[in-house]
């Protein structure tokens, strides 16, 4: 796994996937806030606790190159969402591992921006964080994720997993579990 001393960026069609900025803290907030983006989470997070997501991401991204990235729209300039690759802190029983992931605001799904941003995050972890495979999760319920993750090549196990982070008698314990290796 590779790290670089400078935020990496990256490019798609559409999309800028870059470092945070303050601006981005607004619109993060009031993604956060919202009860349809955050229905598949524990619950939806205050402004402080989406300030406190930003600040992390940004400084892992400040410590690694790369991470959950900030989105914004290349026509527009106008903020999408989060999408990029984690290592995340549950101890996992697949651990361990680099999650992809992506977060967008309401008015930005339909638009096959999920999908975009991800497949050019995942030509990153293989192609210049050397990554050997990545990882996906989410909650059994969470349909549009799930089809992200199929719509990006990647291939669900057979079995689900109890969310150590989740309570087991939460409707969200349960998670799919995908993952997609280097493609040679
Ligand atoms: C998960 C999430 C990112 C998926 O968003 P999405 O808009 O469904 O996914 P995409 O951005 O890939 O867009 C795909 C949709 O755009 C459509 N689309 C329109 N134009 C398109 C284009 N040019 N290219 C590709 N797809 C396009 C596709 O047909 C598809 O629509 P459908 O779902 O009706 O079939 C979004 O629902 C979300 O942010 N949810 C809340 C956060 C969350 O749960 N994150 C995951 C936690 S694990």
């Amino acid at each position: 796994m590779k790290t670089f001393p400078f935020p990496v960026s990256i490019r798609t069609t559409r999309l800028h996937l870059r470092q945070w900025q303050d601006k981005d803290l607004a619109p993060f907030a009031a993604l956060n806030a919202d009860p349809e983006v955050t229905q598949f989470f524990p619950a939806p997070l205050t402004q402080e606790q989406s300030n406190t997501m930003a600040r992390r991401c940004q400084s892992l991204i400040d410590e690694r190159g790369w991470g959950l990235w900030a989105v914004e729209s290349l026509q527009s300039k106008a903020f999408v969402g989060m999408i990029g690759l984690h290592i995340p802190t549950a101890p996992l029983p697949f651990a361990p591992c680099v999650e992809i992931g992506w977060r967008l605001g309401k008015e930005h799904w339909g638009n096959g921006y999920a999908t975009e941003g991800a497949i050019a995050a995942l030509e990153v972890a293989f192609r210049d964080i050397e990554l050997e495979e990545v990882v996906a999760f989410t909650s059994v319920h969470n349909t549009k994720s799930e089809a992200v993750m199929q719509r990006i090549g990647m291939k669900r196990d057979e079995h689900t997993f109890a969310h150590p982070a989740v309570s087991s008698d939460n409707w969200l314990s349960q998670h799919c579990l995908y993952r997609i290796g280097k493609q040679v």
